[in-house]
Order: C-alpha cells, then sequence, then structure tokens
C-alpha cells in the first residue's frame, strides 16, 4: 500500500519527521515533486540530518526514489549521498529517468528573475526550480534520461542555451559564464550521466514503485513544500513550481490515483503557522523585513504582537533549513487547512510542534475570514482576495510546558487537557483523525495514536 504525506500549509510543517516515523514499515520512500528547494530534518541515533533532495527515509535504510514529477540537481544529489556516505551510511538513491535535470543556467536566471520580479518575487530559494519546470513545460528540458545518452544531451543543450544566453544578456542585461556554455555544461552533466549509470541508478519510477506494491511492499509517498504553495491551488504567484497536494503524488511517480486513493493521505500540520518567503498570510504575528509585504519595523509594529512572535520563531527554531532565513510567524489559519483537507483529501493528520506553544496564557486560531463583509471558511481563489481577508480568531485557554519525553512514552492522554482541546478542535473541523502529535524535534518525541502500515 502507499503511505502520502502532504505539508498542509506553507512548508516545514515537519513532514521530514514524520517520514521517519511511519518509515520504518515503509521498504521504499518516494518523492513526488520538487528539488532541492525542501529542507527535510530526520533525527537518527542522536545526529541530525538535513536533506533538500534525498529522501528522508533513506537516512534509515530505505530504497529513496525521485519521482518522475522532480526536478534533480545532480550536484545537490551526489553532494548529499556523498555526504551520507562520509557519515557511515549507505544511502540507496533511485532517480526517475522522466525526471527534469536543474541546470547552471535555471539557477542563475532563478536569480535574476527574483531580483527583476519586485513586487511579484515569491522569496524563492533560488535554487533554479522555477526555470527548470518551466523548460518543462515548454518542451525544452533536459531529462534525467538524457544524461545518460550523448547524442541526445548535446542535441538538447544545443537547442535550449543559445536561448537562455539571449535571455540573460539581451532580456536582463546580464554576463553570463560557464553556467551558460554549450560544451563545459555537455561536459559536466555526462559525467553526472556516467555515475547515475555506473551506481545503477536511474529507473522507470512508475514501473520499478508499482512492482515493489504487487510484491506486498509498502510504499511512502513523501511531499515537498505544501498545499499553500502548490502552483495551482497555493497562493499564486507566492508559490513554488509543483503540485505538492496529492494528486502530483500520482502525476508525479507513475502510479495510478486509484493506487494513491487506496492507500492513505496523511496532511502534517504544523501548530501555528510558519512561512518563508512573500505574499500576504492574514494571521501573521508581527513581521519580516523584506518577506512580510509593506513590512516596516520601525514604523507601527506592535510590540506585544513582535514579543510573540519572536517567541514563536526562537522556540521552533523558525529559521529556514535552505536558506537560514527567519520565517514568518502566526496563528494557525483554519480557512487554509480546510482548503488543503479538501484539496488533499486527508484520511488522518499529524499535527507538530504543541510543545513550542506551551506555556503561552492563551493560544488563538484563525477560525474563519472576513472578506467583503461576509465570514468565510475556506480560502477564496485569489491572491488579491486573501490578503483582503481578515481573521476572526478564537482562542484557547493555553497548556503548561510538560516533560515531553514522557508524554510522548506515555501516549495520548498524557498530553496536557488543554493542547488536547486544541487538538480535537482541528480535527473535528478537518473531519480526519489525528494519526500522530509531535512534542518536540527527536524521533522519540511523538504520540503515535495510529500507524497507517498497520
Ligand atoms: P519539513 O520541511 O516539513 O520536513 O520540516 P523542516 O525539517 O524544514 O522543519 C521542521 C523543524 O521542526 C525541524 O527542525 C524539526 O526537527 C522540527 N520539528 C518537527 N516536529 C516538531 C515538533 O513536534 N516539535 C518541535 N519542537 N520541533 C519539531
Ligand atoms: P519544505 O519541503 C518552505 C517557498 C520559497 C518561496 C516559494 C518558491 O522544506 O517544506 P522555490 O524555490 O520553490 O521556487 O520557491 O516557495 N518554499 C518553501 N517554503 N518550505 C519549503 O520546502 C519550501 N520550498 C519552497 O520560500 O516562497
Ligand atoms: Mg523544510
Amino acid at each position: 500500500m502507499t503511505v502520502t504525506i502532504v505539508g498542509s500549509q506553507l512548508g516545514d510543517e515537519g513532514k521530514g519527521g514524520v517520514v521517519d516515523l511511519y518509515g520504518d514499515a515503509a521498504d521504499v520512500v518516494a518523492r513526488y515533486q520538487g528539488g532541492d528547494n525542501a529542507g527535510h530534518t530526520v533525527v537518527h541515533d542522536g545526529e541530525k540530518y538535513k536533506l533538500s533532495l534525498v529522501p528522508s527515509g533513506a537516512v534509515r535504510g530505505k530504497i529513496g526514489v525521485l519521482g518522475n514529477g522532480c526536478v534533480v540537481n545532480p550536484e545537490t544529489l551526489f553532494d548529499e549521498i556523498d555526504t551520507l556516505r562520509d557519515r557511515g551510511l549507505d544511502p540507496d538513491v533511485r532517480v526517475a529517468e522522466r525526471a527534469h535535470v536543474i541546470l547552471p543556467y535555471h539557477r542563475a536566471l532563478d536569480g535574476i528573475e527574483e531580483e527583476e520580479k519586485e513586487d511579484l518575487a515569491a522569496g524563492t530559494t533560488k535554487r533554479g526550480i522555477g526555470p527548470t519546470y518551466e523548460d518543462k513545460a515548454g518542451r525544452r528540458g533536459v531529462r534525467v534520461g538524457d544524461l545518460l545518452d550523448p547524442d541526445t544531451l548535446r542535441e538538447r543543450l544545443e537547442y535550449v542555451v543559445p536561448q537562455k544566453k539571449a535571455l540573460a544578456e539581451e532580456v536582463f542585461d546580464k554576463e553570463t559564464g560557464e553556467a551558460f556554455d554549450v560544451d563545459h555544461l555537455y561536459d559536466t552533466y555526462r559525467e553526472y550521466g556516467e555515475r547515475l549509470a555506473e551506481e545503477e541508478m536511474t529507473v522507470d519510477c512508475g514501473t520499478f514503485l508499482q512492482e515493489r506494491i504487487d510484491a506486498g511492499e509498502n510504499v511512502m509517498l513523501e511531499g515537498a513544500q505544501g498545499t499553500s504553495l502548490d502552483i495551482d491551488h497555493g497562493v499564486y504567484p507566492y508559490v513554488t513550481s509543483s503540485n505538492p497536494t496529492a494528486g502530483g503524488a500520482t502525476v508525479g511517480t507513475g502510479l495510478g490515483p486509484t493506487v494513491v486513493g487506496d492507500g492513505e493521505v496523511i496532511g502534517i500540520v504544523k501548530a501555528y503557522l510558519s512561512r518563508v518567503g512573500t505574499g500576504p498570510l492574514p494571521t501573521e504575528l508581527g513581521g519580516v523585513e523584506e518577506q512580510t509585504p509593506d513590512y516596516d519595523a520601525d514604523e507601527g509594529a506592535d510590540a506585544d504582537e513582535e514579543e510573540l512572535a519572536t517567541y514563536i520563531r526562537d522556540e521552533g527554531g523558525e529559521y529556514g533549513t535552505v536558506t537560514g532565513r527567519p520565517r514568518r510567524v502566526g496563528w494557525l489559519d483554519m480557512p487554509m487547512l480546510r482548503h488543503a483537507a479538501r484539496a488533499n483529501g486527508f484520511t488522518g493528520l499529524a499535527v507538530n510542534h504543541i510543545d513550542v506553544l506551551a506555556g503561552l496564557d492563551e493560544v488563538k486560531v484563525g477560525h474563519s475570514y472576513e472578506f467583503d463583509g461576509e465570514e468565510i471558511f475556506t480560502m477564496p481563489p485569489t491572491t488579491e482576495q486573501w490578503g483582503r481577508c481578515e481573521a476572526t480568531f478564537k482562542t484557547f485557554e493555553g497548556w503548561p510546558d510538560v516533560d515531553w519525553a514522557a508524554v510522548a512514552e506515555d501516549g495520548y492522554e498524557a498530553i496536557p487537557e488543554n493542547a488536547r482541546t486544541y487538538l480535537e478542535y482541528v480535527s473535528d473541523e478537518l473531519d480526519a483523525p489525528v494519526y500522530a502529535v509531535g512534542v518536540g524535534p527527536g524521533r522519540g518525541e511523538t504520540v503515535v495514536v495510529e500507524n497507517p502500515y498497520e
């Protein structure tokens, strides 16, 4: 069977930790979208691993697959594999031949366009994600399979590179170097192809995964980013360029929707909100310069709110795994979660970070929005409309800071009562049971209510 892990908010909900938790029962962990824009943290044997491309399960000896819906930077891929090997692990990573390759000009253009876009910039990770998906849709991309075939690689590069060079030089008035040089790219990426072939890393993803499922094995589909960063269902244009929603798990692996739908789809929820990047955020507390729209720390910032935001940011370690940027934080946004529950069809929830909110007198959630004088319960379809929404808050009594490791051991009933009230509210509103509750960053610091593979 399959278990699909999906971020229900704006990324960094603790997906890596949940993949790790349930991954024990999985034989294969496959990513279905995104690339090295993701930053997934896994703690194993007291060691912290920060992975941006290699599927989280690879730390624990599972086969990790990068599905056809991913965009793969071979440099990052081999760096991560080599680093894991240096740390004594032996990751088994396979890459779909249909996945697209991030080339150096994609990264360069990502940076150039972000500068150019000003108010429309999403605050990307500058990993070349958007430009690579653009070329995929424009049918001028280079796929992983092409790296194994020198003639095809050469032909693809000779077509596309002069266009990219002209774009950078003539439209954006930038200087270009070897990132835009066909011969250099050909030599470098041909070598990556050789290593992929030598290590027998490439697969026909759908066939590979289906054969495993037919043999009775368990497959985990690891989403990156989150629902509100989805190019279709998120807050366009402040989104990533792929589909983190559960539908992406079928398109991005080659497994049929009935196969994925036969399994479980678990929504990962952070008990508050965090956001790296720009765009509106109705439940935001305080702000972060260069990310919060029209934010000026010296002007009109509410001191109590700023203090609370700083407290949550520091307690939760809300600094980007990939970029180190401070994350924007806010209260839980229920319209965003109702939208996610519908778009993904969650069969269960993992709610993380309830320990971070411990010790506050009260905990708020944005229960609904006031939008043009009306109360609404889900996200409106355009980001301009979302920006006009004002959250209507519901207040919960806070819960105490306790020995969370002991809570994790003792089970759900050991969670402080007020925190359980909060969890039950979320579960009722989303009409999905709570499968797990994160009470700390460590592997043992999760209350497991239900294991989807059992
Ligand atoms: P992902 O991108 O969704 O995999 O999440 P990240 O790894 O980027 O960010 C989540 C961060 O929160 C990591 O540093 C995790 O170790 C940490 N984390 C995950 N779950 C919990 C939790 O329940 N409590 C606390 N305090 N930290 C958590
Ligand atoms: P994980 O998997 C949080 C955000 C970026 C930016 C927008 C587009 O760790 O949850 P991109 O580089 O994808 O073109 O950037 O999406 N973003 C993320 N935010 N977590 C992530 O991944 C993210 N991946 C991209 O900050 O606003
Ligand atoms: Mg992350």
